[in-house]
């Protein structure tokens, strides 16, 4: 019996401009970017066991070294999307042993991370050599299939995915890493997670991008993106944080007001998410610091900051923004460098 391996740690990313709606299989509606990230990432380790029956998938997951079966049925749906890819689907027994280096309940999103770990580990099983040149891109393309912004997991840094005149490589079908001109005060921006609602979610992604299909205000939306995309870039390339800061905030509360106005409508802030938001807004009018935020499709809030504030944010956090997170937590993070072959 051939038994192979292989290991990937990959980290988790924020949009910046936010993927909200999509057509086909995992087609964006509209063109975004995010910061990878450097802490949260999940460590998957895959074992490959050959079997006689060709017949079907054979998945057994590990979570911390427990059995997961929980995350069967979507990772069987995943291979059912990637098996023209990679025809070896049918012919192993899978073992994924999986890690999250943050808690399982803190509300972090651990799609982008682990679904990008997971198709790092088949996209070098199908290729071979992880230094190939299509080797990322094979995986973000995998990615893509299992969770949509996980495909911007795959580099480091800033990451676009969807096509845009704006960034001519970008692609619908794969992440692209940024290769336009960025200031040096955004490579090595700060990610503070402020975890307010550690509860599972209230609407999954899948439905809440399902709920754009007929969203009276979908159009304006994806032209905002369109529009949103250009400017940001123009602030990432002058290093113009007050501009940038706006920007990735709109967009933030954009998301959420889509949510706010489709039908069903679902409310994913949290009394304790706009207490945040205020007192950010407090805090740079009153020591006019770049201190910005964004959220995710829940109530957690993201502070976005240069490192050279890093003190005083992390100081006004503990003595003022912890209380308003679930048991005082929140996760300190920052620009990452992309996965890691843990083999
Ligand atoms: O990749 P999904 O299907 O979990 O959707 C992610 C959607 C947002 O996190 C809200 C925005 C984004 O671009 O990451």
């Amino acid at each position: 019996m051939e038994n192979l391996k292989y290991g990937w740690r990959s980290p988790s990313n924020i949009a910046l401009i936010k993927y909200w709606g999509k057509t086909g299989v995992q087609i964006p509606a509209n063109p975004s970017i995010s910061f990878t990230l450097s802490e949260s990432h999940t460590d998957t380790f895959l074992y490959l066991e050959e079997k006689s029956s060709k017949d079907e998938f054979s998945i057994e997951v590990l979570l911390d070294g427990r059995p997961e079966h929980a995350f069967v049925p979507k990772i069987k749906e995943f291979f059912g999307r990637i098996q023209n890819d990679l025809p070896f689907l049918k012919e192993y027994h899978f073992r994924i042993e999986t890690h999250n280096s943050f808690p399982h309940s803190s509300g972090i999103a651990s799609s982008a991370s682990g679904m990008s770990a997971l198709a790092l580990c088949l996209a070098e099983h199908q290729l071979g050599d992880p230094d190939q040149d299509d080797f990322l891109r094979l995986a973000s393309h995998l990615s893509r299939l299992g969770s949509g912004s996980a495909c911007r997991s795959l580099y480091g840094g800033l990451v676009s995915w969807g096509r845009t005149p704006v960034i001519p490589s970008g692609s619908d079908d794969h992440g692209t890493p940024y290769s336009g001109k960025v200031h040096p005060l955004f490579w090595d921006f700060r990610d503070t997670v402020l975890l307010i609602d550690k509860g599972v979610k209230r609407v999954s992604s899948t439905a809440g991008h399902g709920l754009m299909h007929g969203h009276p205000f979908a159009e304006n939306r994806f032209s905002f993106a369109h529009e949103h995309l250009e400017k940001l870039l123009k602030t990432l390339e002058n290093g113009d944080l007050e501009g940038f800061g706006a920007i990735v905030e709109r967009e933030a509360l954009m998301l959420h007001a889509l949510m706010m106005s489709s039908s069903p409508y679902f409310l994913l802030m949290r009394p304790e998410t706009v207490a945040v938001i205020e007192n950010i807004w407090s805090f740079r009018k009153d020591t006019g610091l770049p201190l910005y935020f964004t959220l995710d499709a829940g109530a957690n809030v993201h502070l976005l900051y240069p490192e050279g504030v890093e003190q005083t944010v992390l100081d006004f956090v503990k003595t003022s923004l912890s209380t308003y997170c679930k048991e005082g937590a929140y996760i300190c993070d920052r620009v990452g460098s992309g996965p890691i072959n843990l083999k």
